[in-house]
């Protein structure tokens, strides 16, 4: 959308049943904080809502395992969460919660004005019932073996192992999670919202209008589900806890909205409370076309976002979103995040050990946010290791930005007696164009990646800059220019001019560092702003590129360090943390990792020993898809192994291949290979590997790929 009038901007509600990780932070707080802050350091008229979802069975069942309520659940860890994203400098404009009023009475209007408009259909199903709870079991009620992926433990509404959403259904052997019994078939009645009868629409708006402009891992979500052919989703569920119905609708008497109906609706509540806090309309930022809706999500939210959602936005008047961004995973040291599995970083723990341990602990919520954006899983999973996040704290942002900022006041005060000193045009030469002109095109190239939900990208362009900065700094030399001196002891007139220039360049450019830099690190641009005692205004996007920020004769104050750097000791202790609580939650069947399934998992020796005959059947289980390595790395301590990345269309995947005597890492990379896509996960060397690579082997044992023999598209079916 170009030149909107106003934008909203929302991040994922977070269920309020317990502290979150730093890989949920990675995917839908950071990013949009970033773009929020960019908007706002524009003057851009934006609204930046969350809050905590606080329905559903994922609260419930936390009040089971806690022995409590609901209420106390939510409240408890509602507060926990706004005060985490607080302490991490997420910005919200408002934090909500959809245990309000407001929210109940905005999510039962939006539910009533679609039924009225005979938008939904009311359906007896029979649905699975357990018998000794006397109650029916949907979504985290029921759990039973994935279709997919086989996980014996995933739930009525997603396998949290392979990510797919599934329905009751779809479960093999279904047991509910309140008495452990096999449940029986009930019949009741619930609202549908008919999505099938809007394939078009979501064809059009989607797959048409914005081919170009979501990224591709939402897209290719997209298009799975709409050519699976959508399906009526049940908008009601049989629950004491929730958005209840309206109570003058027939038949509604015990039965809420479904969790996944009213969360996103918590959006338009949470923007009309924040109208009532600060005295606006919140009308035309839901209603009005020139407004720009960007919704920041992790991947396992995109149907709710693209697909869901926007039907009944559309059904109901409101304006569609622009864009969707949504991140991939992020992996911590070599396995997935999991908070239930002890194998996460939680926000609230990093605050206790980095931040409120630090004097003003913001450098190292800016060092979280560092490594987190350069890391992030913008376009496939990524991984957080804890030597990756001291690498890049001490040599990027201590090394490159900080060293900079640092030389730069250390030798203002030490060669131009703390003060700005002026510009000699008349001295301009070659590399002083050179660093203004880099500051313009940084300038350029943050806005373009910003713009286009390029985090990682926006952020490499700061750090590239200060460290283009380092350089011109490094080849002017003032420090040995100053030694040209006359009687006096002091540099000489001309001397003095070529250390006044280039300081004079450097502090501006500092000054457009704290510009550029503070969407992503405002604790450090903050810092900034006070040690070149300006006030923050500067940071206004539009004086970027200006170089008269500071003015000529100006005193300084005294260089602080803008960060310090991590400490081996520090990641060892983490490290060592990270291991203990995971051992302690660990549950047997998932501790075994062994040898065997390493060599299970590498091409079966030799040639073409007869299997017993399967049925048409059983080979139809086996999901076979064409993608292409993106990259290939030797998996440390293991001669066998290769970890590859491989582009799958619809996502990339870890795929962990016993192939690795057989090929050099590099040259794999680029080659299309067939993958059994829905082979359940299994960890090697504490990697979890994510299918499996088609491999053929000659009578010598030499390993081929089977692949297409024309290049076809990633995510391309065989059969
Ligand atoms: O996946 C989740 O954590 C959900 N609570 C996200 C809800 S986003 C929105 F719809 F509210
Ligand atoms: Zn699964």
């Amino acid at each position: 959308m170009t030149n909107p009038k106003r934008y909203l901007i929302t991040s994922a509600l977070p269920y309020a049943n317990g502290p979150k990780h730093i890989g949920h932070l990675a995917g839908a707080y950071l990013p949009a904080d970033i773009y929020v802050r960019y908007l706002r350091a524009q003057k851009k008229d934006v609204v930046y809502v969350c809050g905590s979802d606080e329905h559903g069975a994922a609260i419930t069942i936390q009040a089971m395992k806690e022995n409590t309520t609901p209420r106390a659940i939510v409240d408890k860890y509602h507060a926990m969460l706004k005060s985490n994203m607080a302490d991490l400098g997420i910005s919200f404009d408002i934090y909500h919660r959809t245990s309000e009023p407001i929210h109940h009475e905005t999510a039962q209007e939006f539910f009533t004005a679609l039924n009225n408009a005979g938008e939904l259909e009311q359906k007896e199903t029979e649905q699975y019932y357990d018998e000794e709870a006397k109650t029916f079991l949907a979504d985290r009620y029921i759990v039973g073996t994935c279709p997919v992926c086989s996980n014996e433990n995933a739930y009525g509404d997603q396998c949290e192992k392979c990510g797919t959403s599934l329905s009751p259904e779809q479960l093999i052997n279904p047991r509910s999670t309140l008495s452990g019994n096999a449940p029986i078939r009930k019949s009741t009645t619930h609202w549908y919202l008919p999505l099938n009868k809007h394939e078009d629409f979501l064809r059009e708006w989607i797959l048409k209008e914005h081919k170009d402009d979501w990224k591709t891992n939402v897209l290719g979500q997209c298009k799975g589900w709409i050519e699976a052919g959508l399906q009526p989703r049940a908008v009601t569920r049989d629950l004491d806890w929730g958005v209840a119905l309206p109570p003058a609708l027939a038949g509604g008497q015990g039965k809420v909205l479904y969790v996944w109906f009213d969360a996103p609706i918590g959006y338009i509540s949470a923007t009309k409370q924040w109208a009532i806090d600060n005295d606006k309309d919140w009308k035309p930022y839901w209603q009005d076309k020139d407004t720009k809706l960007v919704h920041f999500i992790g991947k396992d939210n995109i149907v709710f976002h693209c697909i869901i959602f926007p039907v009944m936005l559309k059904l109901h008047g409101n304006i569609l979103p622009d864009n969707v961004p949504s991140n991939e995973f992020m992996n911590l040291e070599g396995d997935k995040m999991s908070t239930s599995r002890g194998w996460s970083i939680e926000m609230e723990d990093y605050i206790n050990d980095f931040v409120k341990k630090e004097n003003g602990g913001g450098q190292m919520v800016d060092a979280l946010r560092y490594y987190l954006t350069n890391i992030a899983p913008e376009t496939k999973d990524s991984e957080f290791t804890w030597k990756g996040f001291q690498e890049a704290v001490n040599s990027d942002m201590v090394g490159k930005f900080g060293n900079f900022v640092n030389r730069t006041f250390v030798l203002m005060h030490k060669l131009c007696n703390g003060k700005v000193p002026a510009f000699h045009n008349e001295l301009k030469d070659a590399e002083d164009d050179a660093m203004i002109a880099a500051i313009a095109n940084a300038k350029k190239a943050v806005e373009d990646a910003i713009e286009g939900y390029r985090f990682r990208d926006a952020l490499f362009e700061v750090i590239m800059l200060s460290d283009a900065a380092n350089k011109y700094m490094q080849k002017k030399e003032p420090w040995i220019v100053a030694k040209q001196t006359g009687e006096d002891g002091k540099p000489t007139a001309d001397a003095q001019k070529l250390i006044d220039n280039c300081l004079h360049i450097c502090l501006q450019t500092t000054a457009n560092l704290a510009i550029l830099i503070n969407p992503f690190l405002p604790f450090a641009a903050k810092k900034m702003c006070y040690m070149m005692k300006v006030v923050e205004k500067m940071l206004d996007w539009e004086n970027a590129g200006k170089m008269n920020l500071l003015s000529v004769g100006y005193s300084l104050r005294a260089p602080e360090l803008l960060f310090r750097k991590i400490e081996d000791a520090e990641v060892e202790e983490q490290i060592q943390k990270l291991k203990v609580k995971s051992e302690a939650l660990k549950q047997p069947e998932v501790a075994k990792e062994t040898e065997k399934k390493e060599s299970s998992q590498n091409p079966s020796s030799g040639g073409g020993e007869a299997k017993a005959e399967i049925q048409f059947d059983d080979f139809a289980k086996i999901d076979l898809k064409v993608g292409t390595i993106v990259s290939a790395e030797k998996v440390e301590k293991a001669d066998k192994l290769l970890k590859l990345q491989v582009d799958l269309g619809f996502e990339t995947r870890t795929i962990v291949s016993g192939i690795a005597l057989h090929f050099e890492p590099a040259a794999i990379v680029g080659k299309q290979v067939t993958v059994v896509t829905n082979l359940a996960p299994r960890k090697m060397r504490g990697i979890e590997s994510n299918g499996m690579i088609l491999m053929a082997e000659d009578a010598d044992g030499k390993l081929k790929f089977v692949n297409p023999d024309d290049a076809v598209q990633n995510g391309s079916g065989v059969s």
